[in-house]
């Protein structure tokens, strides 16, 4: 196990685990020295490219952005989404985990839970690529958004599965709108930590998609915190120049490259 990997489990019930998602190596420049782990979360099919959910993403399109973070993470554990196709059966998981390991460097993937994919996470751990489960809300797998773990059938299922994911040898899990109680329970009985999304306080790290917590994206459900309007900012900035190369005010001598 590396060391990366090693520093985030140890950190269970000590200090919270801060995490948010990069699709780009200059936003990924400025998480890295405030985050614990950068993933890049297939979420970017929907805020990058405006699809209408993560289903279509390709494993092309996922490499390229992982890439390019790549260039920036040197800190923090980057984990990659593997998109939804990609891993269907065992072989077809580890062969596709080996070419993003490859490719981007990265430090981990992640998986979304079907309630079935555990042997799939054995593999690719078998395969000394570490893996970072995903329950609760999965968005590969679910067609409707729900909060999960509000009744006894729903609550044992759920431990159920996340136990299923930490004995498959994932390196921690998150847990995607899942009730505070449950996530709580979830919590305290998994020896990984858990990584929270709209699923309260009692989880052991945060994750949010940095396009939202920016103001960028436009969507802002009561789990998300907009900790500033950059699309104000940027729109400011786009109306100045507009109007300094209209009214000749830009550029000026000083932005000449070569003589006058
Ligand atoms: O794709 C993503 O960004 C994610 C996080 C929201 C956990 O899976």
């Amino acid at each position: 196990m590396s060391l990366k990997i090693k520093n985030i489990k140890k950190k269970k019930n000590k200090i919270k685990i801060v995490c948010l998602t990069a699709y780009s190596k200059n936003i990924a420049k400025i998480l890295d020295k405030y985050c614990d782990i950068t993933l890049v979360g297939d979420s970017l099919a929907n805020v990058l490219y405006g699809m209408e959910n993560t289903h279509n993403l390709t494993l092309k399109t996922m490499l390229q952005h992982s890439i390019s973070v790549r260039k920036s993470v040197k800190k923090s554990l980057m984990v990659v989404d593997m998109p939804k196709g990609t891993y269907k059966s065992p072989d077809q998981a580890k062969k596709n985990a080996k070419i993003i390991k490859k490719t981007t460097n990265c430090d981990a993937v992640k998986i979304e839970s079907n309630n079935k994919n555990f042997k799939i996470i054995r593999e690719i751990t078998k395969a000394n690529i570490p893996v970072m489960g995903h329950i609760g809300y999965t968005p590969q797998f679910k067609k409707r958004f729900k909060v999960e773990g509000s009744n006894n059938n729903e609550i044992r299922r759920l431990i159920k599965e996340a136990i299923s994911i930490e004995k498959a040898g994932a390196f921690s899990i998150v847990l995607e709108c899942i009730t505070p109680s449950t996530a709580k329970l979830i919590t305290k009985l998994l020896k990984i930590p858990t990584i929270g999304i709209g699923s309260s306080k009692y989880c052991d790290g945060q994750i949010l998609v940095t396009d939202d917590i920016l103001g960028m994206s436009g969507f802002y459900p009561k789990f998300v915190k907009k900790y500033v309007n950059i699309n104000s900012i940027i729109e400011k900035a786009v109306k100045k120049y507009s109007k300094e190369v209209k009214t000749k005010k830009f550029p000026q001598n000083k932005n000449f490259l070569y003589g006058k």
